[in-house]
């Protein structure tokens, strides 16, 4: 049950790095699109961008999804652990305020899509912290 939980905490890195991937990939696309479409690579990489794209809302519900089974698994047997707490917070208001996005803003851009854009950083961040460095655990 132990490497159960801890499966779901990496899982949940590997759901949330595809989720936040829709960024640079569109990044990428707009500034190199040109020049890769001459490249043998072009199919490859559009393949891999309507991929990220088209996934995105799955990629981040399941993020939330599987950080919350983390979250509750370890807190069961740990107890409070602030940074895990301050990490699944930060990725529960990343996919409420997607959702938000989504639903009422019909995924047009506006404040929110400022802060969904920003919160992967603090994100980041935190699970550094969780896992490698442990300023505070
Ligand atoms: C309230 C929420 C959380 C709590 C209480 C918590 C607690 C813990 C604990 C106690 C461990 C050590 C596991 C062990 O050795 O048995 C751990 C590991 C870990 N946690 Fe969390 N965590 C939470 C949220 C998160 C979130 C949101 C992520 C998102 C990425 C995450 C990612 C990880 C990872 C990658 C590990 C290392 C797993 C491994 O050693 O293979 N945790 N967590
Ligand atoms: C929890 C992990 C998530 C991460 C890391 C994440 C990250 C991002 C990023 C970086 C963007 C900006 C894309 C751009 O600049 O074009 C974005 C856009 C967006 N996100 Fe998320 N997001 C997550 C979850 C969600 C969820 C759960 C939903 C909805 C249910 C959602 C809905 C949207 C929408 C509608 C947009 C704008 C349009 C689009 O690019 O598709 N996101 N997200």
């Amino acid at each position: 049950m132990r490497e159960f939980g801890n499966l779901m905490g990496s899982l949940t890195a590997i759901l949330f790095i595809l989720a936040f991937l829709n960024r640079p990939v569109k990044a990428i696309n707009k500034r190199y699109g040109k020049a890769i479409a001459k490249t043998s690579s072009k199919g490859a990489f559009q393949s891999l961008m309507r991929f990220l794209v088209k996934n995105h809302k799955l990629f981040g519900a399941l993020a939330g999804a599987s950080a919350l089974i983390h979250g509750v698994m370890k807190a069961s047997a740990y107890g409070f652990i602030a940074s895990g707490f301050l990490t699944l917070s930060l990725i529960m208001l990343q996919g409420v305020l997607g959702g938000y996005g989504f639903r009422k803003m019909k995924g047009k851009a506006g404040v929110w899509l400022k802060v969904h854009r920003l919160i992967p950083y603090l994100v980041f961040l935190s699970i550094f912290n969780h896992v490698v460095v442990k300023v505070f655990w």
